[in-house]
């Protein structure tokens, strides 16, 4: 079955619901892991819902994924506009990956208007808050052709 998937989180999202509201929301991780885990299942995916806020972590985690899963969204939260190591380790995955972001990044401070990932994925999703997960997730299920 080419059905598993893996969210990946970057540093700061497990704050959700306490971070900057006006950017992000109320939505907590733990409900935001939910809805994801819940839309997942209603579409026949296998999801793993991750996060952590260490580079080198992320960079493991996509490492891994390349044997494991057949598609992957990723919001690499700040990690975006800084990592040449997490875009190296997305550009071999060599399978379907969509970036995620809840704010639109490019209504934003000019730091943040540069995703280092976005010419290396599939496709991206930026400004529709957490809906843009469930969207991410309808999307790789269509990518998938499951
Ligand atoms: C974010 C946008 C990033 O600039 C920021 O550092 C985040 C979250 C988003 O989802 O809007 O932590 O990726």
């Amino acid at each position: 079955m080419n059905n598993k998937i893996i969210i990946i989180n970057g540093p700061n999202l497990n704050l959700l619901g306490e971070r900057e509201q006006s950017q992000y929301g109320s939505i907590t991780f733990d409900k935001l892991k939910d809805s994801c885990e819940k839309k997942s299942k209603e579409l026949g995916l296998e999801l793993n819902f991750s996060q952590s806020n260490l580079e080198g972590e992320l960079v493991n985690i996509i490492q891994d994924s390349r044997k494991k899963y057949d598609g992957m969204i990723i919001n690499a939260a700040a990690f975006t506009h800084t990592s040449v190591a997490i875009r190296d380790a997305l550009d071999l995955f060599k399978k379907p990956i969509i970036e995620v972001h809840i704010s639109n990044i490019y209504k934003r401070e000019e730091f943040r208007q540069k995703s280092l990932l976005s010419d290396i994925v599939t496709g991206g999703i930026f400004g529709l808050g957490a809906d843009g997960y469930i969207l991410a997730i309808i999307s790789m299920h269509k990518l998938l052709k499951i």
